[in-house]
């Protein structure tokens, strides 16, 4: 039976690699660190992009029980950037290209047993060499460097099961089947009868089925088939009700046996040339993009802060997908996923740009790790198997989808790309659709963009981004135009038929090479920034969510008479889902009832309330020169109000406000939560242009990510604390220098 045991506290790590260091087993000028771990920690930003693109050493020691002497050993490394190395007591044995994909090294043939001290040693490549995509040409996001996912230890026996997949036909029919396929590795070739066991129970719940099958082994590897079928009472997977089961595959044959895991859902997903269906319902695809980086330490966020993006995502800002552009990402995000009901958009590493043969086999590779690292979650509904936004190359992705078919022939494939009239290869025509300048109409019509004379499944893969970079701390002008431009797009993706939905450039501002974003090595490109705190384009998105679930209100404005040219406020956006609202100004009588503006938002579920002129005396608000005064904003719901936004006409810092994601956190690997902190106002409004100083301090066991000291920007930041190993009480005193200390206690278990 296997045993897995995860390896990635305790390593020791060396910035600069030396020629020979892997053939040494010191470990003198090694730090000890714990994974995930990004090889450099960076400024926020205006960094050199080169700082990480090195070559470093990683050293583990390994001291195996003795009852592992007769096993076989892996080490399992789920990701690593961006070229991988691996000896053993100075011995090479394996190496991996790509820093999104996982990848298992054997160890048992070459570990010393009279030894109590293997040293195992990664020599990690973090450059952007062009043998391995996405390099090669320019790439707008830092790939950052290091052993930056887990790595754990697998033991077992000599016969074991490496993989299985589960698929589920014919879902839509009252009593529910189930394929299996299991991969078993015979290591040493015995020969020999099996027996499987296969168990399915609800996720934490009741079992569901428990049968038995038979099989034989002679070859070193060999795939079994299983049909399961008559099973009832079974839930579907869907966006609601993310119902999942896990099904248990047991195989015993002779001496040996092993038990392989794994959660799946009953579902289906069709994207069709009249949009996408779930279990044969229409849904509207309203997605954002992701990528996987964070302020300082890059890509290597813990399990608790990947699945938070998954949260946020789903449920603060009510999407329904999320494309991972442009590469796999954590396991611990998809996982979330599944659990949550946001579906994916999973793709293979790339930007524009197509290497040379050696390149495309890496390509090729990917394709097949990405697919079978990810078959069986039900969240993932596409595979994106072109390199973004690259010119068509038949050869390479007639290639690419026929593995993704070969390998997973349940998902439809895509690839997104944003030249027009490129040929179809895919299932699914994936288009960044970039047209909407402000003036440009939102969207293309698909035949446009296919140059085909009928309609396919086709679904728009990015926006706005570069079109409209915006800041949280840009002008007010501004970020309404930024949150316009997303919801006129949704708006018209809403009112097409044929488009399948929309995901829309980007979820979080992101750091990035000088070649793109704001100069300071940031595409600030986010409906969130890099600490995932809204910008107004948040609630474009947020708002699209019946008020049953949230009450949602958000007037684009920091309310104030001089902000915008010429002065005001108006238009007056506001993102709701409530039926109507009223609006007060000073001592004037409220404007009661203002509706949502249904005729310019005609495809959105819930369009905003726009208060402009047609809706309110010129005289009410006044003109440049005269009083400005506070306002209530109400926004109904069947007839009550549910939710007030209050805006004072005199603002001064009242309250600093300081929140941690989780108050618990846990000591046996890497754990990590953030905090945001925020300037507000009398009615709880960020201040939006205080420059503050925030110093942070930490007692206990856990360390700050980046400086102790930040500032304020656009009235709010945020940082996240890591553990060091250890459990204990953590007293963190944030200290505002207009507003005083606030303390917040972790505990470390
Ligand atoms: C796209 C690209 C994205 C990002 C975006 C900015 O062309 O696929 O990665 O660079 O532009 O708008």
């Amino acid at each position: 039976m296997r045993e897995i045991l995860l390896m990635s506290n305790n390593w020791y790590y060396n910035k600069e690699y030396q020629e020979g260091m892997e053939k040494s087993g010191s470990l003198k000028g090694f730090e000890k660190v714990n994974l995930p771990h990004t090889n450099v920690e960076l400024p926020y930003n205006y960094f050199n992009e080169e700082d990480f693109q090195i070559v470093s050493c990683y050293k583990y020691p390994l001291d195996l029980k003795e009852e592992y002497k007769d096993r076989i050993v892996y080490v399992h490394f789920e990701g690593v950037m961006a070229y991988a190395k691996v000896y053993l007591n100075g011995e090479f044995i394996g190496e991996h290209k790509g820093g999104y994909t996982p990848f298992d090294i054997r160890i048992d043939p070459y570990y010393d047993w009279s030894s109590s001290n293997n040293i195992l040693t990664v020599v990690v490549d973090s450059s952007e060499r062009s043998d391995i995509p996405p390099f090669g040409g320019q790439i707008d996001y830092l790939t950052y460097g290091g052993i930056y996912r887990d790595v754990s230890l697998g033991v077992y026996d000599d016969i074991f099961i490496s993989n299985i997949k589960i698929e589920t036909p014919d879902v839509l029919e009252d009593k529910k089947k189930v394929h299996v396929k299991v991969w078993v590795d015979n290591i040493n070739s015995h020969t020999c009868d099996l027996d499987f066991e296969i168990k399915i129970n609800e996720y934490q719940g009741e079992e569901v089925y428990k049968g038995s099958f038979k099989g034989s082994i002679e070859e070193t590897k060999k795939t079994f088939e299983f049909d399961i079928d008559n099973l009832e009472g079974i839930k579907l997977w869907d966006i609601d009700n993310p119902n999942l089961y896990e099904m248990s595959v047991t195989v015993t044959g002779g001496d040996f046996s092993d038990e392989y895991r794994d959660r799946f859902g009953f579902r289906k997903a069709e994207f069709t040339p009249k949009g996408f269906f779930l279990n044969g319902k229409h849904v509207k695809i309203r997605g954002l993009n992701r990528h996987q980086a964070f302020p300082y330490v890059g890509y290597a966020m813990p399990k608790r802060v990947q699945e938070k993006d998954a949260d946020i995502l789903k449920n603060d800002l009510h999407l329904n997908l999320v494309r991972t552009s442009h590469y796999p990402q954590s396991k611990h995000f998809l996982n979330k996923c599944d659990e949550i009901g946001l579906l994916v958009f999973e793709e293979i590493p790339g930007w524009q740009h197509i290497g040379d043969d050696e390149w495309k086999e890496v390509v090729k590779q990917n394709v097949e790790e990405m697919i079978v690292r990810d078959w069986n979650h039900p969240s993932i509904i596409l595979w994106g198997v072109r390199i973004n936004e690259s010119q068509d190359d038949d050869e390479l992705y007639t290639a690419t989808n026929a593995i993704a078919r070969s390998l997973d022939s349940t998902r439809q494939t895509g690839g997104v790309r944003y030249i027009t009239g490129s040929n179809m290869l895919e299932d699914v025509y994936t288009m960044n659709d970039f047209i909407h300048d402000g003036v440009r109409g939102p969207l293309r019509k698909q035949q446009e963009v296919t140059g085909l004379d009928h309609d396919v499944p086709y679904m728009v893969t990015e926006y706005n981004g570069h079109m409209y970079p915006t800041k949280r701390f840009d002008q007010e002008e501004r970020q309404m135009e930024h949150s316009l431009r997303h919801l006129r797009v949704q708006n018209a993706s809403y009112l097409d038929d044929s488009i399948s939905g929309a995901i829309g450039w980007v979820a979080f501002d992101y750091n990035t090479h000088k070649d793109f974003g704001a100069g300071d090595r940031i595409c600030y490109h986010g409906v969130m920034d890099m600490f995932r705190i809204h910008k107004f384009a948040a609630y474009a998105y947020k708002s699209q969510v019946s008020p049953e679930v949230e009450p949602v209100l958000q007037p684009v404005t920091f309310w104030t008479r001089g902000e915008r040219s010429i002065g005001g406020v108006l238009p007056l956006v506001i993102f709701t889902n409530c039926d109507y609202i009223d609006f007060q100004y000073g001592d004037f009588e409220p404007i009661r009832k203002i509706y949502p503006d249904r005729q310019t938002y005609a495809g959105i579920p819930y369009p905003p309330v726009v208060i402009d002129l047609s809706v309110l005396d010129e005289k009410m608000l006044g003109l440049w020169g005269m009083k400005w005064e506070d306002a209530v904003i109400r926004g109904y719901y069947k007839g009550e109000v549910v939710i007030e936004k209050r805006f004072t006409k005199a603002p001064v810092p009242t309250e600093l406000y300081v929140e941690a994601d989780d108050t618990e956190l846990v000591s046996t690997q890497k754990d990590a939560t953030r905090i945001v902190v925020k300037i507000l106002d009398q009615c709880g409004n960020i201040l939006p242009f205080i420059d503050d100083i925030i110093k942070i301090k930490v007692d206990g066991p856990a360390r700050v990510q980046g400086p102790s000291e930040v500032v304020v920007k656009g009235g709010a930041v945020g940082f996240w604390i890591e553990t060091v190993n250890e459990p204990g009480v953590v007293n963190i005193e944030i200290t505002s220098s207009v507003l005083g200390k606030k303390k917040i206690t972790i505990n470390v278990k």
